[in-house]
């Protein structure tokens, strides 16, 4: 009885829970193109994006965010998705914007998917890193989050830190704090470059392509509006209690030792390494980042 109790308890509170911090694709998205290739399924929980020879689709937040630690599960295009890009990124709107973004680099089937980041600040990108993955993302579910606060931007996958971006405004290089950005993904044909280089082109037979994505959580962001910043819980700055403030939070011990392994074993491009591309020298800050 008691046990029964607990389980109805624990049912209900994780209902609650789906309904505060799960998200819901159709009030948080809106369909913004592929003419009903992308779809919103299950009263909301499911989204999914497709490709095909003709047009590819995509999505993007009805909300504008400033600052905030955001999660969305993606499970991308399985089996031969080689030429097919699924980007999902942050975005200010201008000349002059700023932008955090994951591209996945589809492959022939059984060889490994590229997960390509950059950062552009004030219109000006080239900060380009690449890795693999350490599980096939085909096969599941994984959690792709952002962390945006003033000092710094980390990109996470599965809650492990592959890449931070610092706030080294004092050196004079831009960072992204004072626009509001929207959240997109996309779908789309890149096989003029993307599987390595262009050489291994896009195998319509297999069309159409999709990826699927769930469980979007931006309850500890803040959202932008007509000049206004509304932020979600702030969460501890004390660093024993759970959730921590993610407006000042930076990479604890652990988080530095994970960044430490997923670099050395799975960045196989680093802009920073990069002298043939900057003859004239790297980016200037390059100089702080390993
Ligand atoms: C595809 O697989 C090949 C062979 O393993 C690899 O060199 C390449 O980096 C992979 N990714 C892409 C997007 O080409």
């Amino acid at each position: 009885m008691v046990l029964k109790m607990t389980l109805v308890v624990v049912l209900f509170s994780s209902i609650l829970a789906a309904v505060a911090y799960g998200g819901n694709f159709n009030q948080d998205f809106d369909i913004t193109w592929g003419d009903g290739r992308a779809m919103i399924l299950n009263n909301g929980n499911l989204l999914t994006l497709s490709l095909d020879e003709a047009s590819g689709s995509g999505f993007q937040s009805k909300n504008e965010y400033l600052f905030g630690k955001i999660d969305m599960q993606i499970k991308l295009v399985p089996g031969n998705s080689a030429g097919t890009v699924t980007a999902y990124y942050f975005s200010s709107k201008g000349s002059r914007w700023d932008e955090i973004d994951f591209e996945f680099l589809g492959n022939l089937s059984g060889d490994p998917y590229i997960v390509h980041t950059n950062v552009y600040t004030q219109g000006k990108g080239d900060r380009e890193e690449q890795f693999y993955l350490w599980f096939d993302p085909t096969a599941d579910f994984h959690t792709y989050s952002i962390l945006w606060n003033p000092q710094r931007v980390v990109f996470y996958v599965d809650k492990i830190p592959i890449r931070e971006f610092k706030n080294m405004e004092s050196n004079g290089i831009h960072f992204p704090k004072d626009q509001s950005m929207k959240i997109h993904s996309s779908l789309w044909n890149a096989d003029d470059w993307a599987t390595r280089g262009g050489l291994v082109k896009t195998d319509w037979t297999k069309a159409p392509f999709t990826a699927s994505y769930r469980n979007f959580n931006a309850s500890e962001a803040c959202i932008w509006a007509s000049g206004n910043s509304s932020c979600g819980p702030l969460g501890s700055s004390s660093p024993k209690s759970r959730p921590k403030n993610w407006l000042n939070e930076n990479l604890d011990s652990t988080d530095q030792k994970r960044l430490k392994w997923v670099q050395k074993n799975y960045r196989i491009y680093n802009y920073c390494s990069d002298k043939k591309r900057f003859p004239q020298g790297l980016p200037q800050e390059c100089a702080n980042t390993t």
